[in-house]
């Protein structure tokens, strides 16, 4: 089939708000409720913090708008939406591995983050049986190593959560995504909103702002910048396909700038608030520090839950909250891949997702591993785990981020770009009536953030950060 004959072959969302729900749900996952908080421990505190946000505001928020570009006008997978793109705008044809990279890199994420939601829903059952009240630290450490350990129960859960992801990309735009994003995600902000109320109430607020919004310049390193800038591109599932495919199903009415800076505002608001509940319960307990890496979710928090009034029901609602999370960020990723298969092969729908979590279920078995049989086999210093988390938010996202602002400041067919952005023009920075290609619309804005900033400070950071990993 032709490209043309496919375009908007997988239908569109019932509407604006789906899409807003859609990929919010994407952005919002382990990356905000598990990374976010280790990371930022990891690193100091509040300096990361702020260039975290800068990154979001200056080159995350244009990068994403710039996809959600393509993605509508493309009305197809990120593979052939970039196909028709660039046909379109008369273009090399190396701009078209832009889709293919983002459907590998989704899929490499999906194979570990599979693993890690997998652990969430362990905990469920964990904080279910009562067996993590009045726990210390040691006990807890050896519950997750318990768990860790054995190839068994991780693959169990992994497979568990991967037909969750099935079930839900198999039906479709409309009825399985759409259907999916419009109940999980009113349940996870209620959830959210009522964990941060017991953090307040029972934890240690106060140290958890301290934490997050004191800063020291100082501890920042050009590896952390870099980090930050990985960060941020992975809360925000930007520099890959998924933003793309999901563009692909936006009605083609709706402003792509406000419906943009309305999910990155959602996405930045549950890092932070994640952060606040995580930091406050953590530092409500003695001894336990909040640089305890990836671990700091599932060894430190239920710690923390095993000694607080009601800790066990809150610790359940908090691990449902964060399986949820991860699932609806995970269909995104299992997304682009589908929707491509669909296209290329004529395979129906649970075909095509079957097979494909079939294939990341075989990835994944080297994350399983890399915990306990494998946790020798190291490459450049890293496990499996390590190395495909490092090399698909530190590098793939990135340089996936930068080729799209690069094709789309600089390469795509005027054209095709003005149409999907004209709202913007309306919006004047110093004008409230409408004035068209005004040189201080939003539109000039935002072409040069991904003209000049975001090229420019994505360069610079990963070259700095890659040469800083490499020193230390
Ligand atoms: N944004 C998700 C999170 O923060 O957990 C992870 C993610 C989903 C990254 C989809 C990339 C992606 F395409």
């Amino acid at each position: 089939m032709s490209i043309n004959a496919n375009r908007g072959m997988h239908g569109v969302w019932l509407s604006r708000w789906t899409f807003i729900m859609a990929a919010t749900g994407s952005a919002v996952g382990l990356g905000n409720l598990w990374k976010f908080p280790y990371v930022v421990g990891n690193n100091g505190g509040g300096a990361f913090v702020l260039i975290y946000f800068a990154c979001m505001l200056l080159v995350g928020v244009p990068v994403m708008m710039a996809e959600v570009v393509l993605g509508r006008e493309g009305r197809n997978s990120p593979i052939n939406s970039m196909k028709y793109v660039v046909k379109g705008s008369d273009s090399g044809r190396v701009w078209q591995l832009i889709g293919w990279m983002g459907v590998i890199a989704g899929l490499l994420i999906l194979s570990f983050y599979a693993v890690i939601a997998g652990w969430g829903l362990h905990y469920i059952l964990e904080l279910s049986s009562g067996s993590v009240v009045g726990i210390n630290g040691e006990s807890a450490a050896s519950l997750f190593g318990e768990l860790t350990s054995s190839p068994a129960k991780l693959i169990v859960w992994q497979t568990i959560f991967l037909g969750m992801c099935l079930l839900v990309v198999s039906g479709g735009v409309k009825k399985g995504l759409g259907a999916a994003v419009e109940i999980l995600m009113p349940l996870l902000f209620i959830m959210l909103v009522a964990m941060l109320i017991y953090a307040i109430l029972e934890g240690n607020f106060i140290a958890a702002c301290k934490f997050l919004f004191e800063f020291d310049i100082a501890s920042l390193s050009w590896r952390a910048i870099l980090e930050a800038m990985g960060l941020a591109f992975f809360t925000l599932s930007i520099g890959m396909g998924a933003i793309m495919a999901y563009g692909a199903y936006m009605p083609a009415d709706a402003s792509i700038g406000k419906t943009v800076l309305i999910v990155s505002f959602f996405d930045s608001l549950v890092a932070i608030i994640a952060g606040l509940i995580i930091f406050s319960i953590v530092f409500s307990t003695s001894g336990i520090e909040p640089s305890a890496g990836p671990g700091l979710m599932f060894i430190s928090l239920p710690v923390a839950f095993g000694s607080m009034p009601a800790g066990q029901s809150i610790g359940v609602i908090f691990f449902v909250l964060v399986v949820i999370a991860a699932w609806s960020s995970a269909i995104s990723l299992l997304e682009p891949a589908t929707a491509w298969l669909v296209e290329a092969t004529g395979f129906t729908r649970f075909m095509a997702s079957l097979s494909l979590v079939g294939f990341v279920w075989i990835i994944g078995l080297g994350s399983v591993f890399s915990f306990n049989v494998g946790e020798d086999f190291k490459l450049a210093g890293f496990t499996i785990f390590d190395g495909l988390d490092f090399l698909t938010s530190n590098i793939f996202l990135p340089i996936g981020g930068l080729a799209i602002s690069l094709f789309v400041g600089f390469v795509m067919n005027r054209n095709m770009l003005l149409r999907q952005m004209i709202d913007l023009d309306c919006y004047s920075l110093t004008l409230k009536t409408p004035s068209y290609c005004s040189i201080f619309s939003l539109r000039v804005l935002w072409d040069w953030l991904l003209r000049f900033v975001a090229p420019i400070a994505i360069t610079a950071i990963f070259i700095m950060g890659i040469y800083d990993s490499i020193v230390s």
